[in-house]
């Protein structure tokens, strides 16, 4: 790689694992950690960090010049759930930011982009039990939306005028890190939380809704992985799919009462149910398998024992 990493929308819950995963391979100085406003202060400290608006040009180019940035990982984005509240602000940070990005591209001031996609552009006609990767796509929210025409316009630089961009349809990702916000699939990081301090959770999903999932260390570990994979094993330049486990929010809490015997959940959906039912429930990765070996390590077994192992210790310590 020619110059550095840098990392939009760094202080969220992927971009957070995310840029110190980069860190450890390519060194604290050469991952420059970028957001709207300063996260958590330690991590701000970690290595270089500078506040970027997503969709500030000039500022963004100003930093690539600055540290001789050559690979932006934009993942500044607004969520399914906020997304629905504030349907402009969604549709102009989603979209200015990644058009602003390929055009960047396109001048030659950077070589690299990964873009994360997501479930969200699949919608209620799509099949929801190995959905496929090419297959009927009519998205009903506004980041859905925003999502699948992010990825045609990614596929469209790449084929006009050659961008090294790449892209992953994204599970609901589960962390013990930095929470998500916004999301629809953040139940099931809450409820994990909720389970150790209170031993009771309030699900904002019918217990029956089985959405596709990922732990954070799989999520990490094909974000780097098809960063690193040759181009032209990249064959799909819009976004690929992704996955590793399915589960509704009566399995996860199962699944923890292993843990905790008498964790309760009560269910009362709220505005999000319908957001869940337009989502498939299990997704078909078979591309992203055969073109860059893809493969995950986690299961709702493992990622439960990961998980609350991870909270119980981060409590001691605060
Ligand atoms: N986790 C995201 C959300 O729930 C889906 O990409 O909005």
């Amino acid at each position: 790689m020619r110059g550095t990493i840098l990392i939009l929308g760094a202080c969220g819950q992927i971009g957070t694992e995310l840029t110190q995963s980069l860190r450890k391979i390519h060194g604290e100085e050469n991952v420059i950690a970028s957001d709207i406003r300063y996260g958590n202060e330690a991590f701000v400290k970690e290595g270089p960090f500078e506040i970027i608006d997503a969709t500030d040009r000039a500022k963004i180019l100003e930093i690539i010049q600055k540290y001789n940035v050559s690979q932006i990982y934009l993942m500044a984005a607004m969520l399914s759930a906020t997304a629905e509240k504030y349907p402009q602000k969604a549709w102009e940070l989603n979209m200015n930011s990644l058009l602003i990005t390929l055009e960047l591209a396109k001048e030659k001031y950077i070589d690299t982009i990964y873009w994360p996609s997501s479930i969200a552009v699949f919608g209620p006609s799509s099949p929801k039990i190995n959905t496929p990767q090419d297959t009927i796509m009519n998205p009903t929210t506004v980041y859905g939306m925003s999502k699948l025409a992010g990825e045609h316009w990614c596929n469209y630089y790449h084929n006009k005028y050659g961008v090294d961009v790449r892209s992953l349809r994204y599970p609901g990702i589960i962390s013990w890190k930095t929470k998500p916000g916004g999301g629809t699939t953040d139940y099931a990081v809450d409820i994990y939380f909720k389970a150790i301090e209170e031993s009771k959770y309030e699900c904002f999903l019918s217990e029956k809704t089985m959405l596709p999932m990922m732990y954070m260390n799989d999520a990490i570990k094909a974000t780097i992985d098809i960063m690193e994979a040759n181009p032209n094993d990249i064959k799909i330049r819009t976004s690929y799919n992704l996955a590793a486990i399915s589960f509704t929010p009566e399995e996860i809490a199962n699944e923890i009462r292993k843990h905790i015997p008498n964790f309760e959940v009560n269910y009362k959906p709220d505005f999000r149910q319908e957001i869940a039912n337009s989502w498939p429930q299990i997704i078909d990765d078979s591309k992203s398998r055969e073109d860059w070996n893809w493969s995950h390590n986690h299961d709702l077994v493992s990622m439960t024992e990961d998980m609350l192992k991870n909270i119980q210790s981060k409590m001691i310590s605060l």
